[in-house]
């Protein structure tokens, strides 16, 4: 039976659990592969993703993985695809549909989101291979000021266009609009363009009708950047929240975050911070990539002699995450 948007929603955001992102294009694997001397093919690609998703316990931690295209048509070493093998274990197969960021004609270096052509035709065969819901990525600098009104209007707009599209495929759009970490903005300024980006994309959802019960917001938290001041937990949680409260609809399915380049126990602690201002108006979790991968290929090296070491850590990583969700996290390091 096909289960409604809102219900596969629903599931994605069940409580404990997270999303995991692996969907990072064979570019990004490439360079955090080559920065660890790892081999970077379709064969080790497979393999890391492999040791992700097989991990041990996952389905505890994990209600969906977003999976990138060569994985999504690729088989575990069972003979499984990986949407199937997801599935076995009760976790949602998810698959990210844009085809990445180009410069923004006139507003380099803004970037503009590609992908809308011939989505539809693709949609329909990643449902076939399993895929339940989608990701659609846009990105904003505020380093140097506010973005240009119109790279924001036009991201939403695409991104808007996206969501419509992916309901009609029977799939629910995650929709990320991230406000990048990079920078030398305070948080303030990231508090002020993060609600700008999230309001305008809620107009566009809007009229173009997308059901808000079966859509899930991606986004950045709300914290000064890389280059100033690093803002303590207590400031995130409030100012996220503070932003989120102003700008996202209450009908929202629920609301995950992006890591963004924060180390894996700051994306922990401040996700735990939000976690302990208690319940909210939608489910609130995690959808790291960088922040429960990074500690975990930095173990695994490529090396299949390393696997039970590197998943253990993983395992750990998400059950901290997991916890934090609730701000039940102790704060116990793990390395
Ligand atoms: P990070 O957690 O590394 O920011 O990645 C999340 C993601 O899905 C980016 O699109």
């Amino acid at each position: 039976m096909n289960s409604s948007i809102s219900d596969i929603a629903k599931q994605m955001m069940a409580d404990p659990k997270g999303l995991l992102a692996a969907d990072e294009s064979s570019k990004t694997c490439q360079k955090r592969f080559d920065a660890l001397k790892i081999d970077c093919t379709d064969e080790s690609r497979r393999q890391w993703r492999q040791l992700l998703c097989m991990s041990p316990n996952i389905e505890l931690y994990i209600s969906g993985v977003i999976l990138y295209d060569e994985t999504i048509r690729q088989k575990t070493d069972e003979g499984l695809t990986f949407a199937d093998a997801l599935t076995k274990k009760g976790i949602i197969p998810g698959i990210k549909v844009d085809m990445g960021l180009v410069p923004m004609d006139n507003f380099e270096p803004a970037t503009i989101t590609e992908g809308l052509d011939g989505l539809s035709a693709r949609l329909n065969e990643y449902y076939e291979m399993g895929a339940r819901f989608t990701k659609w990525r846009s990105a904003f600098e505020v380093n140097d000021g506010e973005p240009d009104e119109a790279v924001i209007r036009y991201n939403l707009m695409v991104m808007a266009r996206y969501a419509s599209i992916a309901q009609s495929a029977g799939m629910v759009p995650i929709v990320e609009p991230e406000v990048l970490y990079e920078g030398n903005q305070t948080i303030e300024q990231s508090a002020k363009t993060t609600q700008k980006v999230i309001k305008i994309l809620f107009e566009e959802l809007a009229k173009l009708k997308v059901n808000l019960s079966g859509t899930i917001l991606k986004t950045s938290m709300v914290l000064a950047g890389t280059k100033s001041v690093m803002s303590k937990p207590t400031e995130v949680a409030d100012a996220t929240l503070k932003v989120l409260n102003n700008s996202v609809p209450n009908e929202v399915a629920g609301i995950v975050f992006l890591s963004g380049g924060q180390s894996p126990e700051q994306a922990t602690a401040n996700l735990n911070a939000i976690g302990l201002k208690g319940e909210q108006t939608w489910p609130i979790t995690y959808s790291y990539s960088r922040a429960v991968q990074d500690p975990v290929l930095k173990l695994w090296r490529g090396k299949e002699v390393n696997t039970n070491k590197a998943q253990a850590m993983f395992s750990k990583l998400l059950a901290q995450n997991s916890a934090a969700r609730n701000g039940q996290f102790t704060g116990k390091k793990v390395f």
